[in-house]
């Protein structure tokens, strides 16, 4: 997700900056880069890799001196990580510069647009495009920055938090935010900007946080002024005094990274969707699968390996590709596929799932399939890791980092991604009635919001917790789409909480497991009224007969599970085929919450490492 830092006022900015920068590495970033002012001329210097490497690089090329300036670590979502990709951005004039956390997805024919004009880019980036546009429209229209920064950003279509800085007028920062936090420290005569309070807590408590489609012109000796990027309308300030202490403000104020990253997934849903889906016209845009669709129309089947949880999303893509595009699908742990010497050539599409874009058995699996002669496709949540390299080609999934090392958001941003492609194939092979692939896209948009109200269950999530926290077994049960949701609520308890758990499909109860089951055991069930609802609740009073503890993931309003199960935990309905994105949400926050209660390192849990980069 990056980070932003700015500075204007009454002390030397680089050192602020680049403390700021450190402040904010907690966020995950790739690359990173600064930019002074210094009574003369902008002093700009950027590098892939860490802060410490800028600072080195900051040390011999360039001075730093200077109360106004503005610096940024970068997540990469355009352009490979690499010094020229790096944040700050300079105008062709060299006039303007730029920071940008966020995705602006309309850049490609905008920047078609501003080469027609004359324009030339260093970089690959949408952000270098943003701050050209500004300058065209500056040129154009001949007018102040903010007011060029307002009629550009009314062009753009995505997600930012910015900072956009004007050598010609060098007493003012112009900000803006849609979709990526800005905080705005107030001080004595002097303004700090940042992603979040933790690079200027120590110099102010006072802070304003930009709402969405908000701008302002931080200027020195001037009041605040806050404005509506559509109508340029003014907004009243909030300066907030805050009570977070720094390692709050890292986790956003959660206790955990785990839990804030359960609580981002509505918008990072949104952000992987976003610029892709286009439920009203019927499109799904994602150039990977557009410029290699015959590959997958064509393909005799698709392979898709994967390790823990990002094989668990490569089980639900299973049931959708099938279900939508009707192609064969084989998921494997990637680590059984590379030794077993597979049979796989040159009519097979293997879809490597991975968030880190690391993961050793993965990357191995993705070279063997490549010299049998596959089509290899991405599914990465890291732009330039090393399997996002090795693939033909990719989608990644926006989820920004993971820093948990228990996935979550990655699993749901994945299987976004997946039922994106499935759609787009379903529609390409006609396998999708039209009426279907509508009603598909647009309950697709509806997701992030269901998330939001599946995170409601968080209290009901951890009563329940308190009542089994101590439980050395348990078992989850799912069908169909939910089978895989059960592996991976099971896979979730298991690493952060130490409890034995085993995840099952839930008629195979009958076929051993139902052995286990007594008075001692907690068995969760999910048991959406979609699928095959009244199997499912035959396998509930199978268990219930044997004195079995049931928590039940029920629809909203199901009375008829409610009646059987020991606890209900109530979630939005939605298409079978999207149920998991919103069942494993109690799932997580049950495990999150037992795991806490049993003094758990949730974040780091013993034993594991977030990305498994050997075999
Ligand atoms: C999931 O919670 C675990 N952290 C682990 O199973 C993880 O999903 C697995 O190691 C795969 O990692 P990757 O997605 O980065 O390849
Ligand atoms: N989309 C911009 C880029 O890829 C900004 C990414 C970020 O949030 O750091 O450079």
């Amino acid at each position: 997700m990056c980070g932003i830092v700015g500075y204007i006022g009454h002390r030397e900015a680089y050192p602020i900056i680049i403390k700021g920068l450190k402040r904010l590495e907690y966020r995950g970033y790739d690359s990173a880069g600064v930019v002074l002012y210094d009574e003369k001329d902008l002093k700009l210097s950027k590098t892939k890799g860490k802060v410490s490497d800028l600072e080195e690089r900051v040390a011999k090329e360039i001075s730093t001196k200077g109360t106004i300036g503005i610096g940024h670590t970068r997540w990469a979502t355009h352009g490979v990580p690499n010094d020229v990709n790096s944040h700050p951005h300079l105008s062709n004039s060299g006039n303007l510069a730029i920071i940008h956390n966020g995705i602006i997805e309309n850049y490609e024919p905008l920047k078609k647009e501003l080469i027609k004009r004359g324009y030339t880019f260093k970089s690959d980036t949408d952000t270098e495009v943003l701050v050209n546009l500004i300058e065209e429209v500056q040129k154009n229209e001949n007018i102040k920055l903010g007011k060029a920064v307002q009629i550009a950003l009314n062009q753009v279509v995505g997600a930012y938090a910015i900072c956009v800085f004007d050598k010609q007028k060098p007493d003012e920062i112009v900000v803006a935010r849609l979709g990526s936090p800005l905080a705005i420290g107030i001080g004595e005569n002097e303004f700090f900007i940042a992603s979040d309070a933790s690079p200027f807590i120590e110099y102010t408590s006072n802070a304003i946080y930009l709402e969405d489609e908000e701008m302002a012109i931080v200027r020195l000796n001037k009041d605040l002024k806050i404005r509506k990027i559509k109508d340029d309308s003014l907004v009243d300030p909030y300066i907030q005094e805050l009570q977070m202490n720094l390692e709050q403000i890292e986790k956003g104020g959660y206790d955990h990274f785990m839990m804030k990253e359960i609580y981002e997934q509505p918008n990072v849903i949104k952000d992987t969707y976003r610029g892709r889906l286009h439920a009203n016209e019927g499109l799904i845009k994602m150039a990977g699968i557009e410029d290699n669709i015959d590959k997958f129309i064509n393909a005799q089947r698709i392979l898709i390996v994967a390790c823990g949880t990002s094989w668990h999303a490569g089980l639900v893509a299973e049931y959708i590709f099938e279900e939508f595009a009707r192609i064969p699908v084989e998921v494997e742990y990637a680590s059984e596929f590379r030794y077993r010497n597979p049979i796989i050539g040159d009519k097979d599409v293997l879809i490597a799932i991975s968030q880190s874009g690391e993961t050793a058995d993965t990357l191995a699996a993705i070279k063997l399939a490549k010299e049998k002669g596959a089509f290899v496709f991405g599914v990465c949540n890291v732009v330039g890791s090393s399997i996002s390299r090795e693939t033909h080609a990719g989608a990644y999934t926006h989820a920004g980092p993971e820093i948990g090392v228990a996935s979550t958001k990655a699993f749901t941003t994945q299987i976004t991604v997946l039922t994106m492609i499935a759609l787009r194939l379903a529609k390409a092979k006609g396998t999708l009635s039209i009426s279907d692939y509508h009603r598909y896209l647009s309950e697709l948009e509806t997701i992030p919001e269901k998330v939001s109200e599946a995170l409601h269950t968080n209290d009901s999530a951890k009563a329940i917790a308190t009542v089994f926290k101590d439980a050395t077994n348990f078992l989850y049960l799912g069908r169909g789409y939910n089978f895989p949701v059960a592996l991976e609520g099971a896979l979730k308890l298991k690493e952060i909480s130490y409890i034995h758990a085993e995840g099952y499909p839930a008629a195979e109860m009958k076929h051993g497991p139902i052995a286990l089951i007594d008075e001692q055991m907690p068995v969760v069930v999910i048991a959406p009224k979609q699928g095959h609802y009244d199997k499912v609740v035959s396998n509930i009073q199978e268990i219930k007969s044997r004195s079995g503890k049931i928590i039940a993931v029920v629809t909203k309003g199901d009375e008829q599970v409610r009646a059987l199960a020991d606890h209900v935990i109530e979630i939005p309905e939605t298409s079978d085929a999207m149920s998991p994105l919103l069942t494993t949400i109690p799932l997580q926050l049950l495990s999150y919450h037992i795991a806490v209660m049993r003094g758990c390192n949730v974040d780091q849990p013993r034993n594991l490492a977030k990305s498994v980069t050997v075999e």
